[in-house]
C-alpha cells in the first residue's frame, strides 16, 4: 500500500492552549481511517490545519511523498483534498450543476459548458452510487442529497483524499446506507477517506483503521478489525462508559403538563404542515418523538415553545392556555428547549459562555438588576456548570463561536437542563456529543423526569428514545400516531410507523 498522507507533529495553539499536541497521522491510498476523541480533542482543528483553513503553529504536511505547503483551501484543492463540512455550504436557489461549478477555477469558468457539466456530473454520479439530478434545485433536495451534491462537488475537482467531519448526524439510516456505499466505491478507485464521527458503530463499521485522540494528543492508531466498540469508548474517554443508559421504571402518572389540542401549524415544507393533532405528556413522563426528519417534528417543536405560529387549536402547560404566547413568557412558565439547530436558535455565537448562560434568566435578579448584569454571581454559576457538564474551552471569554461543535451543545444542555423545567422540549440533544457525554446527558434527562419534569424528546436515534422514553410517537407527514408503551414499544412497530403504516395497521393488540 502507498501513503497518500501524512501528517508530523503538527500542533496548534489558540493564544495559550494548545488545540493539537505534536499529532501525527497517516492515510493510506484507498484506505478509510476514521479520527475519534472526545469533544474537544481537536479533530476538527486538525482537519482545518489539513484543508488550508488554519495554520499550524509547526508541523509537516506529505501529501503523495511530497511535502506540502496548504496555505488556503485553494492550495488543498489543487493537491487533491477536499472537505465535506458538516454545514453545508451550498446555495440553496440554485440548481445543483449550478452548484458543482461555483467556484471551479477561472479559465474554466470562462469556458464552461453547462452540457459538459451535467455530463461529468453524471459520470460520477453512476461511478460512485450518488442519486443526483443536476437540474434538482437544491433547496428542494434533502439532507442526505445535499451532502451527496456536496460529495460530488469535491470529486469534480478530482480529489484524492476526502475528509468528512461527523458526516452522518443529519443522515437517516437509509442515507447513512447509501453514504457506506459511496465510500465503498470511493476507495475500490484509490480515493481514500478521514471520517469523523462519535458513533463508534459506524466506525467499526466503515473504516480501516482508527487514530483516537485525546486533548490534543494521540493516543493510538490501531486497525479496526482488532479493537471493539468498549475498547474504543474506554481509550476516547478513558474509562468504562455505559453505551446505553438504563431506564428504571418510570412515573408517568402525574396530571398533564403538556396538552395540545386540535393544533395546526403551517410548515416549512408541504408535508410537515400539522393539522389536527392532540398530545398530552404528564409530569415525570419521558415521551419520544420518532420519525424520518421532516416530517413535522420541527413545527411540533416551534409550535409548542413559541417560535411558530398556531394556525388554530390550544397549547395548555399545565392547565394554563399558552397558545400565542412568546416564548420570554413561555420560558417564565417552566419550559426549556433543546433546540435542533445550536449556533442559529440555540446561542449567540458572538456571545461569551457567562452570557449564553443567562439568555433565558436576564430577568432572574440573582444574575441581573437594574438593567446590569451581575458578574460576580454569573462567573460563580458559570464555573460550576462547566465543571458538572465538563465544558471544554480555549479561552474561557472568547465568543463560543470557538467552542468545538460538542462542547456548544454541552453549553446548551446545561442552561437549560439547569433550569429546573417543567417542560422540557429537546430535539436531538446528543447529536454530535461524545459516548461519554452522551451517558451524562441521560442521566440528566432521566434526573429530569425523575424530579417531575414532563420530557418530549425528539431524535433520529432510536436507541436514545426507546433507552429513555416511557412511551414513544411516530410523526409520519404532520400526523402522529397513538402511542406505543410497554410491549407494543419496540423497534418493529416504530419502523413499521416511520414507514407511514397506520396505527390500527400494527394490530389493536399491540397498542397500549
Ligand atoms: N478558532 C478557534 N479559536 C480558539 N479556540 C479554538 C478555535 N477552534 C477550535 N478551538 C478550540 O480547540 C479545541 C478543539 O476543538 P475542535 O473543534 O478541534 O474539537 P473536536 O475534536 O472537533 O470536538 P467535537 O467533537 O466537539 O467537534 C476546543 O477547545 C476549541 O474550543
Ligand atoms: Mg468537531
Amino acid at each position: 500500500m502507498t501513503e497518500m498522507l501524512k501528517m508530523v507533529d503538527i500542533t496548534k495553539k489558540f493564544g495559550d492552549f494548545t488545540a493539537n499536541d505534536k499529532v501525527n497521522i497517516t492515510v493510506q491510498e484507498g484506505e478509510i481511517l476514521a479520527l475519534l476523541g472526545e469533544n474537544g480533542a481537536g479533530k476538527s482543528t486538525l482537519m482545518n490545519i489539513l484543508y488550508g483553513l488554519y495554520k499550524a503553529t509547526s508541523g509537516e504536511i506529505w501529501f503523495n511523498g511530497q511535502k506540502a505547503d496548504i496555505e488556503s483551501p485553494v492550495n488543498a484543492i489543487e493537491l487533491g483534498i477536499g472537505m465535506v463540512h458538516q454545514h453545508f455550504m451550498l446555495i440553496p436557489a440554485f440548481k445543483v450543476w449550478e452548484n458543482v461549478a461555483l467556484g471551479l477555477e477561472d479559465e474554466q469558468r470562462y469556458f464552461l459548458k453547462e452540457d459538459q457539466v451535467k455530463k461529468k456530473i453524471l459520470e460520477i454520479a453512476l461511478r460512485y452510487n450518488l442519486q443526483i439530478d443536476p437540474d434538482a434545485k437544491i433547496d428542494s433536495l434533502s439532507v442526505g442529497l445535499q451532502q451527496q451534491v456536496e460529495i460530488v462537488k469535491v470529486l469534480y475537482r478530482g480529489s484524492r483524499l476526502l475528509i468528512l467531519d461527523e458526516p452522518t448526524g443529519v443522515l437517516t439510516p437509509i442515507e447513512k446506507g447509501e453514504l457506506f456505499k459511496t465510500l465503498r466505491e470511493l476507495t475500490k478507485s484509490g480515493i481514500s477517506v478521514i471520517f469523523i464521527s462519535h458513533k463508534l458503530d459506524e466506525v467499526k463499521e466503515i473504516s480501516d483503521r482508527v487514530t483516537v485522540l485525546c486533548r490534543g494528543r494521540n493516543v493510538s492508531t490501531l486497525d479496526t478489525a482488532h479493537v471493539t466498540t468498549q475498547e474504543l469508548a474506554r481509550m476516547m474517554v478513558g474509562r468504562d462508559v455505559l453505551l446505553c443508559v438504563e431506564k428504571i421504571g418510570g412515573h408517568a402518572a402525574g396530571e398533564a403538563v403538556l396538552e395540545l389540542r386540535n393544533l395546526h401549524v403551517k410548515g416549512k415544507r408541504r408535508v410537515a404542515t400539522i393539522e389536527g393533532l392532540d398530545l398530552t405528556i404528564r409530569r415525570g413522563e419521558i415521551m419520544g418523538v420518532a420519525g424520518v426528519d421532516g416530517n413535522g417534528q420541527s413545527e411540533l417543536i416551534e409550535a409548542i415553545t413559541g417560535l411558530r405560529p398556531v394556525q388554530k387549536g390550544h397549547v395548555f402547560i399545565c392547565g394554563k392556555e399558552l397558545t400565542h404566547h412568546k416564548p420570554a413568557h413561555l420560558i417564565k412558565n417552566g419550559v426549556a428547549l433543546i433546540p435542533e439547530d445550536r449556533k442559529k436558535v440555540g446561542s449567540v455565537q458572538t456571545f461569551d459562555i457567562e452570557r449564553n448562560l443567562i439568555l433565558r434568566r436576564s430577568a432572574d435578579p440573582e444574575y441581573c438588576r437594574h438593567g446590569f448584569i451581575r458578574y460576580k454571581n454569573l462567573v460563580r454559576e458559570a464555573d460550576m456548570v462547566i465543571e458538572e457538564f465538563d465544558i471544554r474551552y480555549s479561552q474561557r471569554n472568547a465568543p463560543v463561536a470557538f467552542l468545538s461543535g460538542g462542547n456548544l451543545q454541552k453549553l446548551i444542555l446545561a442552561r437549560e437542563l439547569n433550569a429546573n423545567p417543567t417542560l422540557l422540549v429537546a430535539m436531538h440533544p446528543t447529536r454530535g456529543l461524545d459516548v461519554g457525554a452522551i451517558e451524562f446527558i441521560h442521566k440528566k434527562i432521566i434526573e429530569a423526569s425523575d424530579s417531575g419534569a414532563a420530557v418530549l424528546l425528539v431524535s433520529s436515534e432510536l436507541e436514545e428514545i426507546l433507552a429513555l422514553s416511557d412511551s414513544v410517537v411516530v410523526m409520519h407527514n404532520g400526523s402522529i400516531s397513538e402511542s406505543l408503551k410497554g410491549d407494543s414499544l419496540n423497534l418493529e412497530n416504530i419502523g413499521m410507523l416511520m414507514g407511514g403504516a397506520k396505527s390500527d395497521m400494527i394490530g389493536e393488540s399491540k397498542i397500549a
